[in-house]
């Protein structure tokens, strides 16, 4: 059963997304400067965030359950995607795939990220993380076009250091750009 977190302090209600990407153990950081500001996180995470980060490691860094699966039921009776999504003050997706970005640009609604991002009110902040070829890839840039339209907000990416072991444009922009995105879109 999992439980939807209760703002434990004053300031904002984050949900961190985070995607199947090189750049995952990068949400540690955020957690922890977030935290560290004084807000109340909760993370949802993909199947294939999973191979990079571990649930254990997000759950103690937020200090709440990790949601991975829409149809784990509920310690309350009210479907945990639309819940989370009426608490949320922000959803940051950090990092997010070239995969989470198309599907949200296609209306593909099919895991806890996409599904809750669809049903909150709540501003969505992404931080893009993907090689260089796959961000500058016109389906790509069309999605991420289509998205900013709807007023989804972008940080980064920023060039740097890529997987694929060259520099360029891809890199998840760094920790404290994303942090200051965040907090801004927090009112
Ligand atoms: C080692 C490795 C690193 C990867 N890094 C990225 C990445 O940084 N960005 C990205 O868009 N996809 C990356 N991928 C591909 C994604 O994991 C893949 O598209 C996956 O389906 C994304 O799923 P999700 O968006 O549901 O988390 C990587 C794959 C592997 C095997």
């Amino acid at each position: 059963m999992i439980t939807v977190a209760k703002k434990k302090s004053g300031k904002g209600f984050i949900l961190i997304g985070i995607t199947g990407s090189i750049a995952a153990y990068r949400a540690c950081e955020i957690i922890a400067s977030l935290r560290k500001a004084g807000y109340c996180l909760q993370a949802l995470m993909t199947k294939e965030a999973s191979h990079f980060v571990t649930p254990l490691t997000l759950q103690t860094l937020t200090e709440n359950e990790v949601v991975q699966d829409m149809f784990q039921p509920p310690a309350e009776w009210d479907p945990l995607h639309t819940s989370l999504a009426d608490k949320a003050d922000l959803i940051l997706i950090a990092p997010a795939t070239a995969n989470i970005i198309g599907k949200l640009a296609s209306g593909i609604v099919d895991d806890i990220i996409t599904c809750t991002v669809f049903a909150t009110k709540a501003p969505v902040l992404l931080a893009p993380a993907m090689n260089d070829n796959m961000y500058k890839n016109k389906i790509t840039q069309a999605n991420i076009r289509k998205l900013k339209e709807a007023g989804y907000k972008f940080v980064g990416p920023i060039k740097g250091h890529l997987a694929c072991g060259r520099a360029g444009e891809g890199h998840i922009a760094d920790t404290a750009a994303i942090v200051k995105a965040a907090r801004q879109l927090i009112t």
